[in-house]
């Protein structure tokens, strides 16, 4: 019987995770919707790697969650992780239902997902900041996993999952930007390589932000796109706008995008 299980254990995010506690030789368990390996009846740790696409409305699908055993799972005190991006209020709403919530949202890149996950720089993690939270934390799951740079960072809910938008939105901006000033060099004749390898010299933008996002034609294609930007930015983009707070920002990084990958 398997202490641990994956949702999402063939996707990217969950993947990585069940590969290392296999390789660990946790007996961990994994559902998906191709294929279910292990027993899953008395887990004691559940993690959720499920996929939350941005529909076209800009609402936020998290349709995959209801088909896990919430029920049993409050009244077993199973302990739940999610390491979906989720709009902030998400983990908390689902806590209120007597479970133990963790976040811990995941900041790999698909195309270096293992590297990504085995060199963590340091664990951003929601939860209730009990000290049996913390403690369950610290003494069950931290030892299980890749050695991080620095200690994990505990906080709310809704502080982790805001970082991870935080993340993600910046790294959008910066594609938007970066195309900005490529179209500004284009437009006065200044030397765009120069105009970017300045940036990092200055030092106000580093080294890992300009290789990361201003690649200009990255994939023979302007502006931003993958599985997470898109549907981070549009998600955020709608959640700001139900709260009754203004997305100038956002508006302007979608209409761009639109713009740069042909589609405005
Ligand atoms: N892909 C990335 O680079 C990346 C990086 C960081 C965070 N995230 C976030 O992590 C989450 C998962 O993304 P992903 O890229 O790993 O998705 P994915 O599409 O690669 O994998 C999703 C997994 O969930 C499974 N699944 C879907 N519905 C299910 C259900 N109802 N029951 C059981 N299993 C189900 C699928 O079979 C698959 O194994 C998303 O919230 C995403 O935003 C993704």
């Amino acid at each position: 019987m398997s202490e641990i299980v994956v949702y999402g254990h063939t996707g990217v995010v969950g993947g990585q995770l069940y590969k290392w506690l296999q390789e660990r030789g946790v007996d961990v368990a994994g559902v998906s919707l191709d294929r279910t390996d292990g027993d899953i009846e008395g887990v004691r740790w559940a993690f959720l790697c499920l996929p939350t696409p941005t529909r076209d409305s800009g609402a936020q699908d998290i349709g995959a969650f209801w088909t896990v055993r919430w029920q049993e799972w409050a009244q077993r005190s199973v302990r739940i992780v999610i390491r979906s991006t989720v709009l902030p209020g998400t983990c908390g709403f689902i806590a209120s239902h007597n479970l133990t919530v963790y976040h811990w949202p995941e900041f790999l890149s698909a195309r270096t997902a293992w590297q990504d996950f085995i060199t963590p720089r340091t664990r951003f993690v929601g939860c209730d900041m009990t000290e049996s939270s913390m403690a369950a934390w610290r003494g069950e799951i931290e030892p299980l996993l890749p050695v991080a740079v620095e200690a994990t960072r505990f906080m709310d809910t809704a502080t982790s999952e805001t970082i991870k938008y935080a993340h993600n939105v910046h790294g959008a901006m910066q594609i938007i930007y970066a195309n900005q000033m490529y179209d500004v060099c284009k437009a006065s004749g200044a030397d765009w390589p120069a105009v970017s390898d300045a940036m990092p010299q200055l030092g106000y933008v580093s080294y890992r932000q300009r290789g990361a996002y201003w690649d200009i034609f990255k994939d023979a294609q302007r502006g931003y796109a993958g599985a997470c930007f898109p549907k981070d930015v549009g998600a955020l983009r709608a959640w700001l706008q139900c709260q009754g707070k203004p997305s100038e920002l956002l508006d302007g990084m979608e209409a761009a995008n639109a713009r740069l990958r042909g589609r405005a």
